[in-house]
């Protein structure tokens, strides 16, 4: 393809949901820096007049997430040195997905708890982010998952310091003092990975093509299972029922993997970002622990950080029964992450099957084209 093409492919591709704050009215930085005398030490004006922060200032980019959680969704919020920087407006993406997910009704609604909402964010780390978010903008209540201690200790000032929504938010520990072997591996000895001749029942939508064989080019140790702290069986007490959970997977196998960008500073510790296997084998461990539960989620989710994983990933889904699939890409700056959702509920309505299923997008995001410059600075962080 010529360099044009994939040029304007690229600009053209859309990178905000429509529902999302940030879709029509991009931070404003100069307005935040005359409102919040803490934020204009970081806002600086470039030749053309533009106001901009230094991204590889952590400090800066801590202070604008401040600031936009404050001034956008009346949150208090705060956390250590050095702890994962969530952006706001990625962040809010994956939330608006899923609600794009629960109202679409392609699996059938329960009616267990009106029309409340509860989800299980895997991982929600000091800054709490995802129940924070959903809380305050769909009024969802949430569990939020950790294990690290200072995690678990921000993550429960986080809501406390938010007294309109903290009812909703449960911070739960998860005890890390053992690694866990998969249910698949404590029965039979085999992870998932190594399962080759489950059939797959019902039907796959999605827009993904994924590979019927489970063999990849890895780089080596890619392949190893998770051996961590429990993720969801174990953790999902007997009786519970959700909507979803969500996760932002620890997504390296080393800190080296990770890499520095140079261009941004979003923090996170190596506890947040790597775990052994990577995403590869953590979001793997949902999917055995999905097997495991099944109905108790009515939708699984993750973000994936690498194309070649997510055809993995649903290739594993192809093998253990789903009745459904679904993909999304969340676009940031030059940065692609994937969203990949799964169910055990029989779908509502027909799907498509994969044999016959243009490859199309779930994604919400083809509506915009055009974004402006500063909000393109921010989605434009490459982070985990
Ligand atoms: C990439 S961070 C995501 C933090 C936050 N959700 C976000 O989006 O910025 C991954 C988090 O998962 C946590 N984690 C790793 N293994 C876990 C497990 N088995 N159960 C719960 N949390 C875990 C880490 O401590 C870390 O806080």
């Amino acid at each position: 393809m010529g360099s044009k093409k994939r040029r304007r492919r690229r600009e053209e591709r859309p990178t905000i949901h429509p529902k999302n704050k940030y879709s029509e009215n991009p931070p404003d930085f100069a307005l935040l820096a005359s409102l919040y005398p803490s934020f204009e030490p970081f806002v600086f004006y470039s030749r053309d007049g533009r106001p901009r922060i230094d991204w590889t200032d952590f400090n800066a980019t801590r202070e604008l997430t401040r600031v936009l959680l404050l001034h956008d969704h009346g949150l208090n919020w705060w956390i250590p040195d050095g702890q994962l920087c969530p952006t706001v407006p990625n962040r809010s993406n994956y939330i608006h997905w899923i609600e794009d997910l629960l109202s679409s009704n392609i699996i059938p609604t329960t009616s267990r708890n009106g029309d409340k909402v509860k989800g299980f964010d895997i991982g929600t780390g000091a800054n709490c982010i995802y129940p924070l978010l959903g809380a305050s903008l769909l009024g969802w209540s949430f569990v939020g998952s950790d294990m690290t201690d200072v995690a678990l200790e921000w993550a429960e000032k986080n809501v406390k310091s938010n007294p309109h929504i903290s009812e909703l938010i449960e911070i739960r520990k998860v005890d890390n003092s053992e690694s866990t072997p998969s249910i698949q591996e404590s029965l039979t000895g085999k992870s998932v990975q190594d399962e080759s001749n489950m059939d797959m029942s019902g039907h796959m939508d999605e827009e993904a093509e994924p590979s019927s064989s489970s063999s990849f080019n890895l780089p080596a140790g890619a392949q190893s299972s998770y051996h961590g702290p429990p993720v969801l069986v174990g953790v999902v007490r007997d009786g519970e029922q959700f909507d979803f959970c969500i996760c932002n997977p620890p997504f390296f196998e080393s800190m080296e993997e990770a890499g520095l960008n140079p261009k941004t500073s979003c923090g996170g510790t190596p506890e947040e970002m790597v775990c052994s296997g990577g995403e590869r084998a953590f979001i793997t461990r949902i999917i055995e622990d999905s097997v495991a539960l099944k109905q108790t989620f009515r939708w699984y989710t993750s973000m994936v950080g690498r194309k070649s994983n997510l055809k993995f990933l649903i290739s594993k889904l192809r093998k253990v029964g789903v009745t459904i699939v679904k993909t999304t890409e969340f676009v940031q700056g030059q940065t692609c992450r994937w969203g990949l959702a799964w169910s055990f509920v029989p779908p509502a309505r027909k799907i498509i099957s994969p044999h016959v299923a243009e490859k199309k997008n779930l994604s919400f995001m083809l509506e915009c084209t055009l974004i402006n410059r500063s909000l393109y600075q921010m989605i434009n962080v490459t982070q985990s």
